[in-house]
């Protein structure tokens, strides 16, 4: 029997709420199975600043370094808003992602077929989408210096090295050559001199993947063909601030923020955790949809430990849960035969794994 040491993270707003679910799902799927999941919870985010006024504490730290994978819910809120940057709840993620070296960052958009109405484009452009954004996660502006916030003057810096840039290209390659062999690499080589050198690189990478076609988009338009038509794109490659936003946008097409799962590796321990936030205003309500966690829980299991099994029965389990009508409250007008709590949907989901 292998065992897998989880960090769990639930953090703030419906963090607990969706990773409860998450773990709910793991232990059905892993009582029938070659493997045990050990968990150790962790604090991050505003719940740590409660704490221990940090929101990253070095036990957080600690743990997730002797761990296998990192499962993490959402973090922040209005109630720590007002802190200087790095107490704030962000800088506790930021910093766990600097810290372990987890500069790339997978977003896959999948469009369920059960949920094509849900989507707020029209069927015919969203039914069959099936896109990998591939973000750069520990550099960029994010994290380039200097950085001040003066009296009447503010600035960042938007910097990449060669070798950051080498690295996350070879990741999108190396994905794209699993799935539809395409790279879109997005940036605003057109003004700024930190993406000339990001194209410049991401072609030399591209070099060494000959079955793989490279194109180029500015962000600008890239953000404007995400909606016209998102079935031109296979993998996206770009950088943390673009893929911020664009990630956000390309949820859209899925129907639902709380759809999306996705996982921050090429460090010391992979994190597993949905794309969307901590929603604080419907905390606490049982109406998050725990799905995007969940799937993240699959992603987690199929790539941190190679349990391509479990991580298949958890994702036909939520396609069958969508198939039958189950929908949290985001989702209630598409489709719903029955609306269900994220509890009830988290539970109705560990079941059927169990019986897979
Ligand atoms: C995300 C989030 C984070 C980011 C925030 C919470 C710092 O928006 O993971 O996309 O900007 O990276
Ligand atoms: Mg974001």
């Amino acid at each position: 029997m292998k065992t897998y040491k989880v960090a769990v993270i639930k953090g703030d707003g419906i963090g607990s709420e969706i990773v409860d679910e998450a773990i709910k799902v793991l232990d059905a799927v892993s009582i029938n199975s070659e493997f045990e999941l050990k968990y150790e919870e962790v604090l991050m985010g505003g719940c740590a600043y409660d704490v221990h006024g940090d929101p990253l504490p070095k036990e957080t730290i600690e743990v997730c370094l002797n761990s296998d994978a990192i499962l993490f819910g959402a973090i922040g809120g209005e109630k720590w808003d007002n802190l200087p940057r790095d107490k704030r709840p962000e800088s506790g993620l930021l910093r766990l992602r600097s810290t372990l070296e987890l500069f790339a960052n997978f977003r896959p958009v999948k469009v369920f077929d059960e949920l094509v109405d849900a989507s707020s484009l029209k069927t015919s452009i969203v039914k069959g989408v099936d896109l990998l954004v591939v973000r750069e996660l520990t550099g960029g502006i994010y994290f380039g210096q200097p950085r001040e916030k003066e009296e009447t003057r503010a600035y960042n810096t938007m910097v990449y090295t060669k070798d950051e840039i080498v690295r996350i290209a070879k990741m999108a390659f190396e994905a794209a050559e699993l799935r539809g062999k395409k790279v879109c690499s997005v940036d605003k080589a057109n003004v700024l001199e930190v993406s000339q050198l990001w194209r410049e690189t991401v072609e030399e990478v591209a070099k060494d993947y000959p079955d793989v076609s490279l194109s180029h988009m500015y962000v600008d338009n890239a953000a404007m063909q995400l909606v016209r038509d998102p079935k031109q794109f296979d993998v996206i490659l770009t950088g943390n601030i673009f893929g911020d936003i664009l990630s956000d946008e390309a949820s859209q097409i899925s129907g639902s923020i709380g759809l999306l799962p996705s996982s921050s590796v090429g460090g010391k321990v992979g994190l597993y955790e949905p794309i969307h936030g901590s929603a604080p205003d419907i905390a606490g309500q049982g109406i998050a949809n725990p799905i995007a966690t969940i799937s993240s829980a699959s992603m987690m299991l199929r790539f941190a430990f190679g349990e391509v099994k479990a991580a298949d029965k958890i994702d036909s389990a939520i396609v069958e849960f969508l198939k039958e009508g189950y929908r949290t409250k985001d989702l209630a007008s598409f489709g719903a035969s029955e609306v269900c709590s994220t509890q009830e949907a988290g539970s109705i989901i560990a079941d059927k794994v169990s019986k897979l």
